[in-house]
């Protein structure tokens, strides 16, 4: 198939905090566009971020004061949303009203009304919305879901997801709104492990059926969401998972996704923590190793945002649907709604 490719993009970011770093580098890498314009609440931090990138910057105001000023401005194809959690829908929501593309931070919402409401405003836009699950670019995750799509070992029937990372109270401190219900939504839920149970979801399925609460252990004092969370989820394709996060561990150990698969020889257990292990029922294992291609910040981060964002640009340069969107981002936030109502936590 021939696609017709547009002109490169005119992209910019706001929101230019912790994660922007990856972002704008991702941007710089991709090849279907090019870095026009950055926005930031903080003035200071807009400037001097432009500055250094070699762009125009917009600065201060208030709600989306700082973004409108941007587009109106700089007219750019798409904009990539890097700003807390209850800035996500009005952001989106504006831009893809504008016809500008949307490359969003997860989760889609700081709600579930707000992520729902989100799908709708999506689904009525030319412009496209993409969502920031770049997990579903690492390698091995790739891996696992091109072993189940290929079935030769059978279905999963059972899956486990388990985040033991750190967040300490210097972490909070430094963007207060990552700990407060109404700005953030969630904690290691909302904010960190919302990535592993998307993974759960892409491979088993959308949840049809959620129990579990959560609830803080490490940092009560410090933040009003959770730090740990634990729940089980029934998957619309019959699997089960059970699902664990904290942010309450002494280090960021390595995410767990474990699935186990029924096949017509017996069970293969598919592990993923970084490389992906598979056992199959005669016990032989193969292994697909998470290349590790960065050092420093970016060996953290890894380089499954650039690849998103490259795909994504792609995608709207040539017209073509983008595969990651406001429906991922509502799936995920209907597990999250049922965990924190059954918590009792937000008060
Ligand atoms: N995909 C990932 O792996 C990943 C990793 C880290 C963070 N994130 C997500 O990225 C987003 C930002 O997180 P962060 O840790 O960088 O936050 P942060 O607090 O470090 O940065 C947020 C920035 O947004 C700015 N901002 C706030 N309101 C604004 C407004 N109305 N207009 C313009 N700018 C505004 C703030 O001034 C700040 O500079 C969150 O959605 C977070 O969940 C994703």
């Amino acid at each position: 198939m021939t696609v017709e490719q547009g002109p490169p993009l005119r992209v910019a970011v706001v929101g230019l905090g912790d994660i922007s770093g990856v972002h704008l580098d991702a941007v710089a890498a991709s090849p279907h566009g090019g870095l026009v314009a950055v926005a930031d609440l903080d003035e200071a931090r807009a400037t001097t971020v432009g500055a250094v990138r070699g762009v125009a910057s917009y600065g201060g105001g208030d709600g989306l004061d700082a973004l409108e000023a941007m587009v109106e401005r700089e007219s750019p194809d798409v904009v990539h949303v890097c700003t807390p959690h209850d800035r996500h829908a009005p952001m989106a929501t504006w831009l893809l009203e504008q016809g500008v593309h949307v490359l969003l931070e997860k989760p889609s919402a700081h709600t579930l009304a707000g992520a729902e409401a989100l799908v709708e405003v999506a689904a009525r836009s030319d412009a496209q919305l993409g969502l920031c699950f770049q997990n579903r670019y690492n390698t091995a995750a790739r891996a696992l879901r091109d072993l189940l799509d290929d079935g030769s070992l059978g279905a999963p029937y059972a899956g486990r997801g388990v985040v033991t990372w750190r967040r300490e109270a210097a972490y909070y401190a430094r963007s207060p709104w990552r700990g407060r219900w109404a700005e953030a939504g969630g904690g290691v839920l909302a904010n960190q492990a919302i990535h592993t149970l998307d993974l759960l979801l892409w491979y088993l399925g959308d949840a049809a059926d959620v129990e579990g609460t959560a609830l803080r252990l490490a940092l009560d004092g410090v933040v009003e969401v959770e730090d740990t969370a634990t729940f089980r989820v029934r998957h619309d394709g019959g699997a089960t998972s059970v699902f664990w996060a904290t942010n309450g561990h002494l280090a960021d150990s390595p995410v767990l996704v474990e699935l186990l698969l029924r096949g017509d020889d017996g069970q293969a257990v598919a592990r993923l923590e970084t490389d992906l292990v598979v056992t199959r029922p005669d016990g032989r294992e193969e292994t697909t190793r998470e290349p590790v291609l960065a050092t420093g910040e970016r060996a953290y981060w890894g380089v499954s945002h650039d690849r998103l964002v490259a795909d994504f640009h792609a995608h709207v340069r040539d017209g073509r649907p983008f595969w990651i969107g406001a429906e991922d981002g509502a799936r995920a936030m209907r597990v999250l709604e049922t965990v924190y109502a059954a918590s009792g936590l937000r008060g």
